[in-house]
């Protein structure tokens, strides 16, 4: 799959097949997500991988939109360390670089992933802190939840004129 095509056809898939995500899968899941570009190639992301189903199934709780974690083999919890920042605040982009990095690889390997969301939330990063361990500089920006895929999604084409300027606004 070329990566156009990946961008243009890639879903959030919220339901999977039984079976675990290869080791090697698992891999090429994380260095896609560290070929992302970053401020001052700081590289702030920090992942925790997850496969223990009690895990999994303590992470699902919380977020009351973290439901297919209950049902995926796999989660990559996508965080940013804050301490020894050069270019500080910019781990948020650098971390959802990496995460749209994860989505696309897991798509290409005809895995299903979502983007699960945690910051701003400090709620939801207070519970993942507890979950996981995570010491207090290091942000859980969010969660990849990843499986087989169980279901089709249609295609969308959001392109919508209307919201390019050229030139100017
Ligand atoms: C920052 C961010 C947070 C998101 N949080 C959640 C979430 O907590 N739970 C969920 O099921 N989907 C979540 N999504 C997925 C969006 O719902 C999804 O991307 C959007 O509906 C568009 O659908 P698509 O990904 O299939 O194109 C999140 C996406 C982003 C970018």
């Amino acid at each position: 799959m070329d990566a156009i095509s990946a961008i243009m056809t890639r879903r959030s898939i919220r339901t999977y097949e039984a079976g675990p995500v290869g080791p090697e899968q698992v891999e090429t899941l994380l260095r896609a997500a560290m070929a992302a570009p970053s401020a001052g190639n700081q590289q702030p992301w920090r992942f925790v991988v997850v496969t223990e189903r009690t895990v999994l199934d303590r992470l699902a709780e919380t977020s009351p939109y973290a439901g297919p974690l209950h049902r995926a083999p796999l989660a990559v919890v996508v965080c940013g360390e804050t301490i020894g920042e050069r270019h500080p605040g910019y781990w948020v982009e650098d971390c959802s670089a990496a995460m749209e990095n994860l989505l696309l690889a897991a798509h290409a390997l005809r895995l299903g992933a979502v983007w699960l969301g945690y910051h701003p939330d400090a709620g939801r990063v207070e519970l993942v802190r507890d979950v996981l361990g995570l010491p207090d500089s290091v942000v859980p920006l969010g969660i990849a939840s990843v499986g087989h895929p169980a279901e089709e999604r249609p295609l969308v084409d959001r392109y919508r004129e209307e919201l390019v300027h050229r030139e100017s606004w």
